[in-house]
């Protein structure tokens, strides 16, 4: 299946579900008006891989993101780690409420999935 449609209607701020897209795991978070106002005041020379929140989504309620940790390929676990976003337990990379990776070994932010909003909560990954 190329495209895959999900209603996020049920879920709820400040939590993330796990859905799957062409045998990949997609994270989807439901971010609060704080989560986001604090990824958006984030400077990019904090960062190592400098990518600004606002580019990283395209409603910015909701976060979405391919859940595999760039360093060696584990699966981060979602509303954990030092920054509130992943935390990637193989190698200890710990990542933002934006998937930007902000300690440990990772190289890169958790990539985006190309994705695009049906509806105000539907949302057409692929
Ligand atoms: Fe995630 Fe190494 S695979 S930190």
């Amino acid at each position: 299946l190329a495209f895959g449609e999900f209603d996020l209607s049920a879920l709820e701020v400040g939590k993330t579900i796990m859905v799957d897209w062409r045998g990949k795991p997609i994270y989807i978070r439901r971010r609060s008006a704080a989560e986001i106002e604090k990824e958006s005041q984030v400077q990019l020379d904090h960062l190592r891989d400098q990518e600004a929140d606002s580019d990283r989504t395209i409603k910015p309620e909701f976060l979405v993101v391919v859940g595999i940790c760039p360093h060696l390929g584990c699966v981060p676990l979602p509303n954990a780690g030092d920054f509130g976003g992943f935390f990637c337990p193989c190698h200890g990379s710990h990542y933002d409420v934006s998937g930007r990776i902000r300690m440990g070994p990772a190289p890169l932010n958790l990539e985006v999935p190309p994705y695009k909003f049906i509806s105000d909560t539907t949302v057409l990954i692929g």
